[in-house]
């Protein structure tokens, strides 16, 4: 597994906005669709392209461009629905798919309400979405969904991440799909979780940040 922390002074600056309890949702939706597509540019680093030839208004000449099958996007419900317009942005050919994964807030386990990923993933990079890497339960199970059918590699783009989650996922990746190619890209690695499973500092819930209490 790799672990990328984005070290940029503008990362830093609009997490620090996204922090600020202060911060009302159409600011933070705004800035967290910022964030991802900074977090993106990292995180696809290693899309799979292929040559194509052009010619331009002066000669002709070789360039790249995204290769088949395409890539596919996969926002945890629901508060990865708010990365994702961010993460098209950057990859507007990629498919999307969908997995709604809640986790109980006492036991802290994940639940999976719904799973709408294609059956076959073969040869395809996967790029999971979802702001807070808390425990790890949740990217656990969508890594194991992606693998399970056969993807090639996952990618997690996250705002925040915990130690113990990080931790977690690549105990899990180790004792479960330890040839597998993994990366995890977050915009700041923080303190801890606290005893009810929130990252400290953290940002709170997200989901509730972005779209209010109602679910
Ligand atoms: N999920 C959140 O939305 N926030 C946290 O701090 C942890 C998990």
């Amino acid at each position: 597994m790799r672990l990328t922390v984005a070290n940029h002074p503008l990362i830093t600056h609009k997490l620090t906005i996204l922090r600020d309890e202060r911060t009302p949702s159409p600011i933070f939706r705004l800035l967290v669709e910022e964030l991802v597509t900074l977090l993106a540019y990292e995180a696809t680093r290693d899309v799979r392209v292929e040559s194509v030839s052009i010619k331009t208004p002066v000669t002709q000449t070789v360039g790249l461009q995204l290769s088949h099958p395409r890539p596919l996007i996969v926002p945890i419900l629901r508060a990865g629905l708010g990365m994702l317009e961010g993460m098209t942005k950057l990859l507007p050919s990629a498919e999307v798919g969908f997995l709604g994964i809640k986790r109980d807030e006492e036991t802290l386990e994940p639940f999976t309400y719904a799973n709408r990923l294609p059956d076959d993933l073969a040869n395809r990079q996967v790029f999971i979405i979802d702001p807070m890497l808390a425990t790890g339960g949740t990217l656990n199970d969508s890594i194991d969904y992606a693998f399970e059918r056969g993807a090639e590699s996952v990618t997690c783009v996250c705002l925040l991440g915990a130690p113990e989650g990080v931790e977690n996922v690549k105990s899990h990746l180790n004792s479960k799909w330890p040839a597998k190619d993994v990366n995890i890209v977050l915009g700041a690695l923080d303190e801890k979780l606290n005893e009810l499973g929130y990252i400290v500092p953290g940002l709170g819930d997200a989901g509730d940040r972005l779209y209010g209490t109602a679910q």
